[in-house]
């Protein structure tokens, strides 16, 4: 036999990557969420994606004055799972433009959503990251909030660059002698200060005078009963939260990552610097409820095979088309900012 090398190089067809959202009158269309081949079939993910796009274009259409929503929206099932005749069939590449990922937790996050900020203010993030398990598992909700709610919070950074309003590295700031407030978005959310023994009792904080701030590992609780209705970037799972800060309200005083990368605008302010603000005006119906379509991949490789023998050079181009092998795992391995840890109000 002779000297044989098979060189097999396998070349996807790439379009330029990234989203492929458009805004029309207010609706953002062709989001595209997309589950991991990682995960398992679970049909249960595919209803609650449906479940939370009506809830979250609802809660984003008021959040925003009646000027966004979602209006068409494409989930992209693996090709691991089973086949079903309503599922539009698509090339891999959809997974590349995925706009919002179901996969596997990040050892940063675990099962808390996270948006991969890696701009400025005012700019795009690159995917928002949930788990399978937040799909699915409703008492991750009283932490987070609805799907809907926490998909909109996410959304605000992914779409539009705006950052947490709160701060689990530097949850209270001073604000006088002796005094210390909570990082948060209106200072109107009321709460307890709250510090939690080793044995899980709790009891109110002590003052440190030396660091005018509350003791370390003192946690601001929020009152789930409230009155004001901001802010989403700070915590949307409280049920009277409804808008984002603004200029009237906004909290310029607190050590959070929207102050520091936003110069101490609101988000409300940023969101209204952005492009899609700008080409978008209210509307005065509600919006119809989102399209979601169904789409499943069929992963099209290309393999260039060349065969080299010793007695003559043969080679061979052979094309075949490959399914449902050699998926390209990079998409899901980012780690980021723009994650929050929220503390369950009581
Ligand atoms: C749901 O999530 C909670 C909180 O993380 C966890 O304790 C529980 O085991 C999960 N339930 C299921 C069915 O996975």
């Amino acid at each position: 036999m002779g000297l044989c090398a098979w060189l097999i190089l396998t070349v996807f067809f790439h379009e330029v990557t990234g989203t492929m959202v458009k805004l029309n009158n207010g609706g953002f269309e062709d989001i595209v969420i997309a589950i991991s081949p990682t995960e398992l079939e679970d049909h249960k993910i595919v209803d609650n994606i449906k479940d939370m796009f009506k809830e979250a274009s609802n809660y984003l259409f008021y959040a925003t004055n009646q000027r966004f929503y979602f209006k068409t929206v494409k989930v992209v099932i693996p090709s691991t799972w089973t086949t079903k005749p309503e599922y539009k069939r698509v090339s891999k590449e959809f997974y590349e433009k995925a706009d919002v990922i179901v996969a596997d937790p990040s050892l940063k996050y675990g099962d808390e959503p996270y948006s991969l900020q890696y701009g400025g203010c005012g700019e795009m993030g690159r995917y928002i990251h949930f788990t399978s398990n937040f799909m699915t598992n409703d008492s991750l909700q009283d932490i987070y909030g609805s799907r809907g709610r926490a998909f909109v919070h996410e959304w605000a950074h992914f779409r539009w660059g705006v950052f947490d309003e709160n701060n689990n590295d530097a949850p209270f700031y001073t604000t006088g002698i002796n005094m210390a407030e909570a990082t948060r978005c209106s200072t109107a959310i009321t709460g307890q200060n709250i510090f939690r023994t080793n044995t899980g009792a709790t009891r109110k904080c002590k003052f440190e005078y030396k660091a005018q701030l509350y003791e370390g590992g003192c946690q601001f609780i929020p009152d789930k009963k409230q009155t004001t209705s901001a802010s989403i970037m700070y915590m949307p799972s409280l049920s009277s939260v409804i808008q984002f800060c603004d200029e009237k309200n906004h909290n310029t005083k607190a050590p959070n990552m929207q102050n520091k990368m936003c110069n101490f605008r609101s988000t409300w302010e940023v969101i209204m610097e952005s492009a899609d603000f700008a080409s978008s005006s209210p509307r005065s119906v509600p919006p119809p409820s989102p399209t979601i379509s169904l789409l499943q991949t069929r992963d099209r490789v290309l393999c260039l095979v060349l065969d080299v023998s010793e007695s003559m050079v043969k080679v061979s181009l052979y094309f075949s088309v490959l399914r449902g092998k050699n998926f390209n795992g990079k998409l899901w391995n980012g780690a980021g900012r723009g994650g929050r840890g929220f503390q369950q109000p009581v």
